[in-house]
């Protein structure tokens, strides 16, 4: 029986299959920050084909905290009406939605803005990453309360999950690393310290709104002496404390020195299956997973709950049928595609 291709239940996560779309930023929204209908094309055409679960790309909390201009936002009203909209048209097919809510911290490129960070250190001597602003306390509270307005509108636009990015660099993750956090308050020094923002963030989100929520984390920052996966352990304990329910499971990304491994095939799978083991919380595992055998074998040596797909659903929005008609599974294709497969 195909773990892939069947349903995942886990208190109030409901999804038709195991495929999931990671989120992927495409830099496709105007200086608004609103959804365009190259996101309805791009994100409907991912739920006509079949995906259990979209995460929509990184989407911003505040202006300063977008990766680019062009990035997606949720820090005002006005901006509801498209998400809303996306939602629909992604529900129609039957997937389940989840949004991103994301801060770029250090690494945010923007044109007009300043970055902010944990501590005042440049992510880059490249001419596009400013020094950053190292936040204020007073700031911290600030930034938290734009993570909760952002839920509360995502969850007024009609998402089903949330997820909170604390990967790859940005906001969240700097406060993580002991790299990139040099803070002597409450925020900064020990391993507790450094986790307490993403686990405010979280706790309070979750107060706030009634959606299940993932916190997508960077298992290790190749770097010595930095982030590495026994604190992701850590963090993921407590974040399964206050009530998170998957972690997604990538890696890297704080560091222009980082040191990758070879870039192969499951390269950052073992990562979820530490923490899944290890914290005993549910894991979406991600990273050069392109084949359909690979996310069952994921799912049958029990490395994560959930498989996402991320440039091969880029490449290949009809995945899923694939993996259908793979499977023997001509039920689960679209009816109108069916000469197709
Ligand atoms: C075009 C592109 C945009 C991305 N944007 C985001 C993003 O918004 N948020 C995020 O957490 N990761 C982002 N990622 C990372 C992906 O979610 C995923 O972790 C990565 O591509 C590895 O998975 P894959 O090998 O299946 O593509 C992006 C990756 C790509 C290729």
């Amino acid at each position: 029986m195909s773990l892939l291709l069947s349903p995942y239940e886990q208190g109030k996560i409901h999804l038709k299959n195991k495929v999931v779309m990671p989120p992927m930023c495409m830099y496709h929204a105007d200086h608004d920050g609103k959804v365009t209908d190259f996101h309805l094309t791009h994100y409907t055409a991912r739920a006509l084909g079949g995906v259990g679960l979209i995460i929509v790309e990184a989407t911003a909390v505040e202006p300063r905290g977008r990766i680019s201009d062009n990035d997606l936002g949720l820090w005002d009203d006005s901006q509801l009406l498209g998400h809303e909209k996306l939602i629909s048209h992604c529900h129609a097919y039957d997937a389940k939605m989840a949004v991103q809510l994301a801060h770029a911290g250090r690494k945010s490129i923007c044109k007009e803005s300043t970055p902010v960070a944990p501590s005042p250190l440049r992510f880059s001597e490249k001419s596009e990453f400013k020094l950053p602003h190292e936040l204020t306390l007073l700031e911290i509270e600030e930034v938290k309360e734009h993570f909760v307005q952002a839920a509360l509108r995502a969850s007024k636009a009609g998402y089903d999950l949330l997820e909170l990015h604390a990967a790859h660099g940005y906001l969240l993750c700097e406060f993580l690393s002991p790299l990139t956090n040099k803070r002597h308050d409450r925020y900064g020094g020990s391993l507790k310290n450094r986790c307490a923002l993403v686990v405010e963030i979280a706790e309070a989100i979750l107060k706030a709104v009634s959606l299940p929520l993932i916190v997508r984390v960077s298992a290790d920052e190749w770097m010595k002496d930095g982030w590495n996966v026994h604190d992701t352990i850590a963090l993921s304990l407590a974040l399964k404390e206050v009530g998170v329910a998957l972690i997604h499971v990538s890696a890297g990304g704080n560091h222009e020195q980082q040191t990758m491994p070879p870039l192969v095939a499951l390269y950052q799978a073992a990562y979820a299956k530490t923490i899944r083991k290890e914290a005993g919380i549910a894991t979406i595992a991600v990273g050069l997973i392109t084949t359909v055998n690979e996310g069952e074998q994921l799912l049958g040596d029990e490395t994560c709950d959930l498989v996402a797909y991320g440039r091969e659903l880029l490449r290949n929005p009809n995945f899923v049928f694939f993996a259908a008609k793979e499977q023997g599974r001509k039920e689960l294709i679209e009816t109108s595609y069916l000469r197709a497969f």
